[in-house]
């Protein structure tokens, strides 16, 4: 099996986007010629994870300038994508890098733009790399990690975030066993990271969402690693919903919680997660997890995508700059 795992590949004016929703099923790939086919790749989870967002909404807004170069067309671009997810920070984070560089000196804008989105996408590589190599370092020898949701190549520039730290540590017999929350109601864990594991041959265990505490007063796991979609200055830190469910219980039994984030996942302008606005999705994605739901009356569903864990909580943050605890002055 390969090891290569990538879920966006640009070549030739066009974004190919692997299909995520099909994972592990089937590997299939969207042909993008257009911001909209990107803005709705995100809006479906087709693509998704909050640093791979931003660069695909980047590649977006190369897209376009490709079809139209007109700073007015671009923009309008740029605001679509901006409307598809409004939690993560990386979306927003990579759409002003983009809205700099159109506003940057006349010449040919769509190659300047295609250079801006390539230049994020290997930026993020690198920060996985940095958060890999500083993550390791925190780990003793064969240690039984739990992670959360989907953090690892398929969510990122390069070889992920939780999960890089993971894939350094088993490579240097510092993780002994990955836990993998199932993180319903679309299964980014049991559907991606056992994936991703199974290709990189780390051993893997598959948990449901309500067996977490249970395994952690049994003393199985070592430590939690998850990844944020976005973290405010005072270290509460949104991600996928049910980490918080997590951190409560890392915390009742002892077992060091850690948040593995590049710094474009920050956003110091807000002073604690109250302010994080978090994206709630369509009820069906709740209702087709049990057949034949859909069909009964008057059942109500609440289906937030993320969740707050407050900064307190949290053992450190392992970022592409080191290891770090808020609050956060960047
Ligand atoms: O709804 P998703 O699948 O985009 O949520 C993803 C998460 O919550 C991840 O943990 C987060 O984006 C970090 S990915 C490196």
């Amino acid at each position: 099996m390969s090891t290569v795992i990538e879920p966006l590949r640009w070549g030739n004016g066009e974004l190919w986007i692997l299909d995520q929703r099909k994972l592990p099923a089937r590997v299939a790939w969207i042909r993008a010629r257009r911001a909209e086919t990107v803005a709705r790749a995100i809006e479906s989870l087709a693509v998704r994870g909050a640093p791979v967002i931003g660069i695909a909404a980047a590649y977006g807004v190369a897209l376009e300038a490709r079809r139209q170069p007109t700073p007015s067309r671009v923009r309008r671009a740029i605001e679509r994508l901006a409307r598809t997810r409004p939690t993560g920070r990386n979306l927003f984070y990579a759409l002003d890098e983009m809205t700099r560089a159109l506003e940057g000196r006349p010449g040919d804008l769509s190659r300047r733009l295609e250079r801006k989105a390539r230049e994020i996408h290997r930026r993020d590589a690198r920060a996985c790399l940095a958060m890999a190599r500083h993550g390791v370092l925190l780990l003793a020898e064969g240690e039984r990690v739990l992670t959360y949701c989907n953090t690892g190549a398929l969510a990122t520039g390069g070889i992920g975030t939780a999960l890089g730290v993971i894939r350094f540590g088993h490579q240097r017999r510092k993780v002994s066993e990955v836990f993998a929350c199932e993180t319903r109601p679309v299964g980014q864990g049991a559907r991606l990271t056992v994936w991703e594991c199974a290709k990189l041959g780390i051993p893997v265990t598959l948990i449901c969402d309500n067996m977490a505490a249970a395994l952690m007063k049994a003393g199985r796991v070592d430590r939690v690693l998850v990844g944020a979609d976005r973290i405010a200055r005072n270290g509460d830190t949104s991600n996928k919903i049910g980490t918080l469910s997590l951190a409560v219980a890392a915390r009742r039994f002892g077992v060091p919680f850690h948040v593995v984030a590049p710094l474009t996942t920050f956003d110091t302008s807000l002073l604690s997660g109250r302010a994080i606005r978090i994206e709630e999705r369509d009820p069906a994605e709740v209702l087709r997890t049990v057949p034949g739901l859909h069909r009964l009356r008057g059942v109500q569903v609440w289906n937030p995508a993320f969740d707050v864990t407050p900064g307190a909580w949290i053992t450190s943050f392992i970022t592409d700059h080191g290891v770090l605890h808020p609050p956060f002055r960047f």
